[in-house]
């Protein structure tokens, strides 16, 4: 039994050791291939193994009690005597467990002091939290060997710390696997390509910017009208696409670079972009300064719209 117990020990320190490896996938995605499955299969076999070998004892215990109970019946039988069954295994263990002093003799561990007629008895620990504690020391022991002395298996930190390097690897192959076109904001200059503006367009609608600056970009109370040759925060590519992404926060102009890719934020800078001079109805008065840009051919800005 002790060699079994030492093995298993063994086995599951040993499983671990390769956690800070290089698996990139967590476990619900690839439970085979993830470095704590060795660990956890072995973990699973030996509480399985526990409950068996607890059952096969229950049932070899009952059996024997029960032969002895026949034959402690038959002897009191042949000698006359009358028969008194022996306490349960359970009874038994509770008294064990407890040994609490049963009341009719409380008298006797009665401390010889009383305060206003109430005495104090002079009970011991009862065996089962004696039993727990020396169980922790034992664990505390385990605990120190399998965490500090052989790190078998990672702290906390160390945990906290291949998550992130797991996580990591992940956002790299996610990168990689969506190659984003550098933008060079201070380089930016309008583009009216149909596809961009296309896009940008549909990144509008998406986002519902129509709720504050109208659907056809002509304003409302809340947004200024994006149509005119007027800004607030400038008029060329790349100082309308820092406001998108960085927002006028106090302003209530939500900052959209964090929801949005930059492609996303370039491709509906094109797009306002697209709108100039497209003077819907009823589009808000002027806010800011003028600013004189290339605007785009009409042909264009059909196609777009
Ligand atoms: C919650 C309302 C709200 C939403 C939604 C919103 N905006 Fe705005 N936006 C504003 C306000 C208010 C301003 C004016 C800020 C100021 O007064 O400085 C503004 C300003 C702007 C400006 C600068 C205008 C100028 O004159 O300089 C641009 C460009 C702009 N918004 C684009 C967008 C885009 C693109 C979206 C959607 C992705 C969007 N906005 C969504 C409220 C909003």
């Amino acid at each position: 039994m002790k060699k079994i117990c030492f093995g298993i020990l063994m086995m599951m320190m040993t499983a671990t050791t390769s956690f800070a490896g290089d698996a990139v996938k967590s476990f619900k995605q690839d439970p085979f291939s993830h470095p704590h499955f060795a660990l956890y299969v072995v973990l699973i076999m030996f509480i399985i193994t526990i409950v068996l070998v607890s059952i096969a004892i229950l049932y070899v215990v009952k059996t024997l009690n029960m032969f002895t109970a026949d034959a402690e019946r038959e002897k009191a039988l042949k000698l006359g005597n009358t028969y008194v069954p022996r306490p349960s295994f359970w009874a038994r263990l509770s008294q064990k467990m407890n040994a609490s002093v049963p009341v009719a003799d409380e008298r006797s561990i009665e401390m010889h002091h009383s305060y206003d007629g109430i005495k104090e008895l002079d009970n011991h620990l009862p065996p089962w939290w004696t039993y727990l504690f020396y169980g922790t020391i034992a664990w505390s022991v385990i605990y120190i060997v399998v965490f500090h002395l052989s790190d078998s298996l990672p702290l906390q930190t160390e945990e906290y710390e291949s998550e992130l390097v797991v996580a990591e690897q992940q956002a790299q192959r996610l990168r990689a696997s969506q190659p984003q076109e550098q933008i060079d904001v201070e380089k930016l200059v309008y583009n009216a390509d149909a596809k961009l503006i296309e896009n940008g367009k549909a990144v509008f609608v998406d986002n519902n910017c129509g709720a504050c600056h109208r659907g056809d970009g002509g304003g409302n109370t809340i947004g200024p009208n994006l149509t005119d040759e007027y800004w607030l925060h400038g008029g060329q590519a790349k100082e309308i696409f820092t406001t998108i992404k960085a927002g006028v926060i106090d302003k209530g102009m939500p900052a959209w670079g964090k929801s949005l890719s930059p492609q996303k934020v370039r491709d509906v800078t094109f797009f306002i972009m697209s709108l100039q001079g497209s003077k819907p109805e009823n589009g808000k008065a002027p806010q800011g300064e003028k600013v004189i840009q290339a605007a785009p051919s009409d042909t264009l800005r059909s196609a777009a719209l």
